[in-house]
């Protein structure tokens, strides 16, 4: 049975005339049932749709988040658009980093003019930062026009909250400060229909001292297996032939649960689905990347080639203040064993530049391990003090200029490597997946190879969602230009 065909039976099950079912998953139905008829009746009292954006900022969790509202919103009778001048607009936020709020309050405050051309208009913000009490005020003073606040922990109840704005035309607030609850089985509208992300765990236990996301997604809890095993057969089903795993710590996984299983171990079970040809995970953390998950991912070639491996800093004085639990030599180590292992595999990072205290001879160590690991690939960020992180309350802020410097001198030494890294592939054939059209380019398309880098090839949109032959002949530093391998 399709997943589409399975929510309706649910739905039809449930008495919409009666009280609010007390399980949160019937609970949800029960309000996407009653919005189905009010959104219907206000649809045709204006004479046509009423129509709904997501705008997502932030990493692939936000992004799977904001595909769970989607679902519940066209469920509920809205036509998706890509417009933020829509009846409704929601913006799941991100709080990573400070540029990442400042880019969340320039969206808002652009979209009240639409509200002003369009007064039946509702603007909703959730995710991260509204786990943040002075964003949550910030937005209540200077966009009082926002209808609907909510946070991370209860955007399972998206559907009754967004029940309760349209129906009372009054505005909601709710913030929850934790939750033990895993909601499983809501509608999911997905973006690609040969990939998805599967949640396999929310939240996290490390507290690095620069990061907030301890603070706004709350303590680790993992999925029971069983049920995401059951999401990659209804996904693979629906013509999913990738899956991303996600979890701000994957290689915790599975502690907590009745029955603990590990990472390693769910992996090679999520390989067994049948339908589903490649697998990724983000993000496993250095401390406890296994030997186990280094052989699971050696003898399943449908794990991907790839290995996202956040380094934030080479030097080993910056890595204790960071609470990373690591040295530059313990990692250096685990990436060489992580080559050795798997011939082929692409390792990137996440480095941090400007932590306090931070030194010219401490960017020079993260230089080295830039230079001794060969990253494929590297996300430089400058380091963005967080509220309530203990780093934000370090002496020795660097100051800007400093900050610059290393910045500069590490984001060099990183496309350096990474085009030396690209160049060894060339002339190669590897299978690729074909994404998309190329926006650029007309009358190309973009594959994405096992070990993640993209080669743009001339094809069409008959060949989306397949995988194919690609030489790869032209490096242009992280991407290649190459073309289709016709069968002999
Ligand atoms: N400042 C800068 N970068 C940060 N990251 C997390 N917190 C901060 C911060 N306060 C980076 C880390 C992490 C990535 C997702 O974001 O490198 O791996
Ligand atoms: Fe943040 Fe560290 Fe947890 Fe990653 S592992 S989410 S950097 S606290």
């Amino acid at each position: 049975m399709s997943s589409d065909t399975q929510f309706e039976k649910e739905l039809a099950a449930i008495d919409l005339l009666g009280p609010e079912p007390s399980d949160e998953h019937s609970r949800e139905l029960y309000y996407i049932g009653k919005l189905r008829k009010l959104i219907a009746d206000r649809s045709q009292a204006a004479g046509r749709p009423l129509t709904a954006c997501t705008v997502t900022f932030g990493c692939q969790m936000n992004a799977r988040d904001s595909e769970k509202l989607i679902g519940i919103l066209i469920k509920s009778g809205f036509a998706p658009t890509e417009s933020e001048d829509a009846d409704f607009v929601i913006f799941n936020t991100c709080t990573v980093r400070d540029n990442a709020d400042q880019r969340t309050f320039g969206r808002l405050g652009r979209i009240s003019h639409l509200k002003k051309k369009n007064p039946h208009m509702k603007v909703a913000i959730c995710g991260c930062m509204m786990q943040e009490k002075g964003n949550v005020e910030k937005v209540r003073k200077s966009y009082p026009f926002v209808d609907l606040i909510f946070g991370t922990h209860n955007i399972y109840r998206f559907a009754q909250y967004l029940w309760e704005v349209y129906d009372t035309d009054r505005k909601v607030t709710e913030i929850w400060d934790k939750t033990d609850k895993i909601v499983e089985n809501l509608p999911v509208e997905r973006k690609y229909p040969y990939k998805s992300g599967i949640n396999i765990m929310f939240g996290c236990d490390n507290f690095c001292s620069y990061c907030i996301v301890p603070y706004v997604r709350g303590r680790e809890r993992s999925r029971d297996p069983r049920e995401i095993l059951r999401e990659c057969e209804n996904l693979a089903r629906d013509g999913v032939t990738e899956i991303m795993l996600l979890g701000q710590n994957v290689n915790s996984y599975g502690k907590g649960l009745e029955n603990p299983i590990s990472f390693a171990q769910l992996l090679e079970e999520v390989c067994k689905v049948e339908g589903i040809r490649r697998v990724r995970f983000m993000t496993p953390h250095p401390k406890d990347l296994s030997y186990d998950l280094i052989r699971v991912i050696r003898d399943n070639p449908k794990v991907a080639r790839h290995v996202h491996l956040p380094l934030q800093s080479g030097s080993d004085r910056i890595l204790k203040k960071m609470n990373r639990h690591y040295t530059k030599e313990q990692f250096i180590a685990l990436a060489q064993k992580i080559r050795e292992e798997i011939p082929d595999v692409a390792i990137t990072t996440d480095i941090i530049v400007g932590f306090p205290g931070e030194t010219a001879q401490d960017v020079d160590d993260t230089v080295d391990v830039i230079k001794r690991v060969q990253f494929d690939n590297a996300y430089t960020f400058i380091y963005s003090p967080r509220r309530g992180t203990p780093a934000a309350k370090m002496p020795d802020q660097v100051p800007a200029d400093v900050v610059k410097e290393g910045f500069d001198r590490v984001l060099l030494t990183v496309q350096e490597n990474a085009r030396t890294r690209s160049a060894l592939l060339e002339g190669r054939v590897m299978e690729g997946l074909v994404e998309e059209l190329n926006s650029q380019k007309e009358g190309y398309v973009t594959c994405r190879l096992s070990n993640n880098m993209i080669v743009h090839v001339p094809g069409d949109a008959s060949l989306i969602g397949t995988y194919q032959p690609v030489r790869l002949e032209e490096c242009r530093g992280f991407y290649y230009f190459g073309h289709i391998e016709k069968e002999a």
